[in-house]
């Protein structure tokens, strides 16, 4: 027998494999999933409705362009549809652009607690991941720009930035940009774009319309809460929605997500409903816990950063054991190298009070 074996390519063995939040405390009955930064109310009806309607034709392929959800998109955001391409999630985007543009030895850059999924997508395409320290648990321009080399093909730039949920305003989006050389793709991915209320905030809408390097990725895991579909998209220079056509696979999105995709983004009161929910609950959220001596990043995004003491029986790891007794399950933030630290998805208004009740029960 031969000792020989298939052998991945360089960087996969590397590579820490995403783990998701966790979604269930053993012996709890009734338990609140605040760990994934999915939305406390649910898709759009009309969503369901378009979903359903589906089921009896399964046995037909989707149509692998998705035009019409493009079209939809396009009408939501004044874009041209043919510069859009939807993913099966964004995370699916984020893959095949890696795909497209980065070779063995290239390096991509992404920021100290920047998402999980860039590294992973970064090694999977054989190239090297490099940070770029942040400040305040903000991205830094500056420090993304001196990071730069020859051999830097990518930045990937999750803005607002999960975990943390700050975000860099739309001037230094631009400063990035201006500061990075033309053969660099900048990837502004704004999944939570949608709940961000800040005057000074872009999604990269317009940079993308005006430069030749700028892709904007965006999710329907969020806002429009059909994380369970995987759908996402991209908006990008006519060469790269090009380059992301040709490699990704012909029908990544499926019909009813195609369907239910449609009927979210044409929910325009769903969505408002959703961001006036969470920008109620964010405020009283970070003011709660603040409150009981709790340092809270400021976020613009749909979750929050709590941190917690180094003291023993106060960590943040002693803080998710104690909430996880209740059924209140946030996410651990350690592979963000957060380690003392925990996230929390905006949730209902039962679940935001009782996780600010057995925080104030656990520091007693
Ligand atoms: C910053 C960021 N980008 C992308 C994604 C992926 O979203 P999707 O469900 O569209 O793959 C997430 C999901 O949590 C995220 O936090």
């Amino acid at each position: 027998m031969s000792a020989m074996r298939p052998i991945p390519r360089p960087g996969v063995l590397d590579i820490e494999a995403y783990v998701p939040g966790k979604s269930t405390a053993p012996g709890v009955a009734k338990v609140f999933k605040l760990s994934s930064n999915e939305t406390p109310l649910g898709p759009s009806p009309r969503a369901i409705a378009a979903y359903k309607a589906c089921a009896d034709h399964l046995e037909e392929y989707p149509d692998g362009s998705a035009s019409e959800l493009r079209e939809a998109i396009g009408r939501a955001f004044g874009l041209d549809p043919e510069r859009i391409v939807c993913g099966s999630g964004s995370d699916d985007l984020l893959h095949v652009l890696a795909h497209g543009y980065l070779v063995d030895g290239d390096q991509a850059i992404y920021t100290t607690h920047g998402f999980l999924i860039y590294p992973i997508v970064t090694l999977g395409a054989g190239a090297t991941p490099v940070v770029a320290p942040e400040k305040d648990y903000t991205a830094d321009v500056d420090a993304i720009l001196a990071a730069v080399t020859k051999k830097t093909k990518i930045v990937f730039l999750a803005n607002p930035n999960n975990p943390t949920g700050t975000c860099l305003p739309f001037d230094e989006v631009k400063r990035l940009h201006r500061g990075l050389p033309g053969n660099v793709l900048l990837v502004l991915d704004a999944a939570y774009a949608d709940y961000v209320r800040r005057n000074d905030y872009e999604a990269g809408i317009e940079l993308v319309a005006t430069s030749d390097n700028v892709v904007m990725c965006r999710t329907f895991s969020k806002i429009h809460g059909l994380a369970s579909l995987r759908l996402g998209w991209m908006f990008g220079p006519a060469e790269i929605v090009d380059v992301v056509n040709r490699i990704r696979g012909p029908f990544n999105i499926t019909g009813p997500a195609i369907a239910a995709g449609i009927a979210a983004i044409e929910d325009v009161e769903h969505q408002e409903r959703s961001r006036d929910h969470n920008t109620r609950w964010l405020q009283w959220l970070t003011a709660e816990i603040g409150k009981l001596g709790l340092k809270v990043t400021p976020s613009v995004a749909n979750f929050l950063l709590i941190h917690f003491p180094q003291q023993k029986g106060r960590t943040a790891k002693d803080a998710d054991a104690f909430l996880s007794a209740r059924g209140l399950i946030l996410r651990q933030t350690t592979a963000y190298r957060l380690p003392n630290a925990l996230r929390m998805t905006v949730g209902t208004e039962e679940a935001n009070c009782l996780v600010v009740k057995a925080l104030a029960d656990f520091l007693r």
